[in-house]
């Protein structure tokens, strides 16, 4: 048999990986670096090209490949936890058959589709005794934490309001929730859900209280048939030159041009990336004109909450937008804390000064500013030592979720949901 311990170190804790895509990669980058901590042992994907070309690169043996995670749970490899980094309509089942085994999990956020299912993963957790940690990354990351810190610390006094908006960029929306993998609720989630569980979190977090009230407005407001331009086509390489030309979400500039958001498709080894993306453009979902796709996720969204410790937040996703970054403004008794994640300002109000820590450095970084590699250790050390207290554990993850999915209901609804005790 296959035995990593051999191979890493006896300290090294041994993991499956549940969907070799994107996130996973990135998480998978903490073995190379710490082969002492971080054993990848066997890895789960249907996509052929995905599951040989992550098992390549960590040796592992064709026994220990599955292209589905059936045959995996049905094996006795000898684990310390599983990761989860499948789109999150195959969270749930593989998350419940890794609970049933006593396996412990690092799973991709969202933690499910819908609230009674991500309540009985933490029941599931809770009763089995096991870490189950969220990916909620921006918890790990230097900015998000210094904010946490300034705060804690007692010395602006306490939080009064919380003001935070992510832009998360036009390309992110087009490719993501209109065209692609994340554009319909019933698919995956609500957008609020699917992209911003983390910023609800962040608030939750930063406030350290519980949500008490909470109400949303959103609607797809712009991707949809009928603000199509007059006489464009279902696809960008068919839409004459004259409308392709001006479009800001074409196609053809995205990945042609810009060759933006191209890693997320599949080379395969007798290919081209330009191959495969023309390919693409004449026949996959990427090609598709905005306004004629199958999408139905909101593109703009507001979220207000009153918390029980009497603070306000407000949280705004704006699709419309080239930044791809987080504004951030905390309002205390004392002073005010503002930051669009490369800067942040601290101003005291009796003092009249004025802070400024520089995080642009970070922000360039890759692995969303090293924060993903610092929450897999945190996981490693929380599987290790289980005195060690997860930054991102489930239970907490579960607040931010009801919170999520009862202003997706009053964003439908029209109503104020009121959290009773
Ligand atoms: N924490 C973050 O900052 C962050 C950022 C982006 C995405 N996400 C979340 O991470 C998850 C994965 O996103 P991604 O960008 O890596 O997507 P991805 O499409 O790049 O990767 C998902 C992988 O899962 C595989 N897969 C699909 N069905 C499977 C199955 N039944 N069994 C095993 N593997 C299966 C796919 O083939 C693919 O390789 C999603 O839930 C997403 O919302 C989190």
């Amino acid at each position: 048999m296959y035995d990593s311990y051999s191979q890493a170190g006896n300290r090294a804790i041994k993991v499956a990986v549940i969907g070799a895509g994107n996130r996973a990669r990135k998480y998978l980058e903490y073995a190379i670096m710490h082969p002492d901590e971080l054993a990848i042992v066997a890895i789960v994907d249907p996509v052929e090209i995905r599951l040989n070309q992550l098992s390549d690169k960590f040796a592992i043996p064709a026994e220990y490949r599955f292209s589905n995670y059936y045959d995996f749970f049905a094996t006795d490899i000898e684990l310390d936890a599983v990761m989860i980094c499948t789109p999150e309509d195959k969270h749930f089942e593989p998350t419940m058959m890794a609970i049933d085994k006593g396996y412990n999990i690092l799973l991709e956020k969202p933690i499910a589709q819908t609230l009674q299912e991500c309540e009985a993963i933490a029941q599931g957790a809770k009763e089995k005794n096991l870490v189950v940690g969220v990916c909620h990354v921006l918890r790990f990351h230097p900015y998000f934490i210094k904010i946490k810190e300034i705060i804690d610390s007692g010395e602006l006094g306490e939080v009064i309001s919380f003001n935070h908006t992510a832009d998360i960029n036009l390309d992110r929306v087009t490719h993501g929730f209109v065209r692609g993998s994340w554009n319909r609720a019933e698919k995956t989630n609500p957008m609020l859900i699917s992209k911003c569980s983390h910023d609800v979190d962040l608030a939750l977090w930063m406030v350290g209280s519980k949500c008490k009230k909470v109400s949303s407005f959103g609607s797809l407001r712009w991707f949809k048939a009928e603000n199509a331009p007059k006489g464009s086509a279902d696809r960008c390489i068919h839409c004459p030159d004259h409308i392709e030309s001006k479009c800001p979400y074409s196609a053809i500039d995205l990945y042609k041009v810009r060759h933006d958001w191209v890693a997320n498709f599949d080379v395969p080894e007798d290919s081209t990336l330009d191959k495969v993306l023309d390919r693409e453009l004449a026949q996959g979902p990427y090609g598709r004109c905005v306004y004629r796709c199958d999408n139905n996720v909101a593109d703009h969204q507001m979220v207000n909450i009153e918390t029980e410790n009497e603070v306000t937040a407000s949280f705004t996703i704006n699709a419309f937008t080239l930044n791809d970054c987080r504004f951030t403004q905390v309002n205390l008794t004392h002073g005010e804390i503002t930051g669009d994640e490369q800067k942040l300002t601290v101003r005291r109000f009796r003092e009249r000064t004025t802070e400024v820590y520089d995080f642009s450095h970070v922000a360039h970084m890759p692995f969303h500013g090293g924060s993903d590699l610092r929450l897999v250790a945190d996981f490693v050390e929380a599987v290790r030592n289980r005195n060690h207290k997860l930054r991102t554990d489930i239970q907490d993850s579960l607040e931010s979720h009801r919170v999520c999915y009862a202003a997706e209901e009053s964003r439908l609804t029209g109503k104020t949901i009121i959290f009773k005790d």
